[in-house]
């Protein structure tokens, strides 16, 4: 099996300064709110993948519905050499895009979750073994420098996972992509899609508790990595549909009255009983709202795939 490289381009003293500036910040204002970033321990990613198995969860179902459809289409329309893929996971859908672009020379994950990153590379290069797998652990929303490799270049951001952005952020992250692209140079979006509320509050209220658990896990995060005593038998998960802005919310709720200490940062929060925290938004799409944004951000929309069902959308942009 060929190595691999794995680069850390954040300084793992930088993740533990992030996550202090996000906890304090955010368990101090009101309504309280944590980024969903710090889902994604070793734990986190692991629950992520449960959750892709789920019955109630469709989004990774109708996903790689459509990958394997078009991705010969994908391949024909992009040549891409190099596949950059944002908030990359397991890469588990990725391979029906990695068999179909015959022409590729590297393939760049990226994410937050080292032990992500490791498991698929690792899997990946036992299939490919001629691919150049330049795995980056970085935030993708704070300035990625990316390896030299050869264009054109496809970035994918798969999952919905720009649905976890908020509307200011997701501006801020298009234009951000958009500076990375050439002429030539694509990017595939994968976007879940506007539907019946009680169809997206199961998706994230599941029978089994493992969204409740993936939830939760932000806690366990905190405790570790900050010497918090959060109880996690405290909070209740709480998956809400927001009809006006079109998102999903998770929430921690408190069951009671309750203090917590976070060592590290000094600090001790008092929650009332049914107090909650945002842990997550999950926005969903309507074609025009994606072609608006992209535009926003100076790509066009060239080809919108959904699956069967229309429940999901891929969406594939150039640079205007
Ligand atoms: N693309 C995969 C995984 C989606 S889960 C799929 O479609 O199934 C979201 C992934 O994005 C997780 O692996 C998580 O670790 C990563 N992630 C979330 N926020 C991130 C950020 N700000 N920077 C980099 N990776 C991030
Ligand atoms: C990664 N992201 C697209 C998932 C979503 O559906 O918003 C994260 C998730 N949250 C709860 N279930 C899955």
């Amino acid at each position: 099996m060929s190595p691999y490289l794995l680069t850390r381009t954040l300084p793992e003293n930088a993740t533990g300064a992030a996550l202090r500036a996000d906890v304090l910040q955010g368990l101090t204002r009101t309504p309280r709110m944590l980024p969903p970033k710090w889902f994604y321990d070793a734990r986190g990613s692991e629950l992520f993948e449960e959750i892709t198995r789920l019955p109630e969860y469709y989004p990774t179902r109708a996903e790689r519905e459509i990958l394997i459809a078009r991705a010969s289409e994908i391949a024909a329309s992009t040549g891409a050499r190099t596949l950059i893929e944002l908030g990359s996971g397991s890469s588990e859908k990725t391979r029906h895009l990695l068999d179909a672009l015959t022409g590729l020379h590297s393939y760049v994950p990226v994410d937050v979750s080292e032990s992500a990153l490791a498991g698929a590379a690792e899997g990946l290069l036992a299939e490919h073994p001629a691919l150049q797998v330049h795995a980056l652990i970085a935030d993708f929303t704070a300035g990625l420098e990316l390896p030299d490799t050869p264009g054109p270049r496809l970035v994918a951001f798969l999952g919905g996972t720009v649905g976890n952005l908020l509307p200011a952020e997701r501006a801020a992250f298009l234009s951000s992509v958009r500076a990375l692209l050439a002429p030539g140079d694509a990017l595939l979006l994968g976007t879940d899609l506007v539907k019946d509320g009680s169809v997206l509050v199961k998706a994230y209220d599941d029978a089994a508790g493992v969204t409740a658990a993936f939830n939760k896990n932000v806690l366990t995060v905190i405790n570790r990595e900050l010497g918090a005593d959060f109880e996690l038998d405290d909070f209740d998960h709480v998956a809400r549909w927001d009809p006006e802005r079109e998102w999903i919310e998770m929430r921690l709720r408190a069951r009671r009255a309750l203090t917590v200490k976070v060592r590290e940062l000094d600090l001790v929060a008092h929650f009332e009983a049914g107090e909650e925290v945002r842990t997550e938004v999950s926005a969903k799409f309507r074609q025009e709202g994606v072609r608006a944004e992209l535009a926003s951000a100076g790509m066009t929309l060239t080809h919108w795939w959904t699956d069967e069902a229309g429940r999901f959308a891929l969406s594939l942009a150039t640079v205007v």
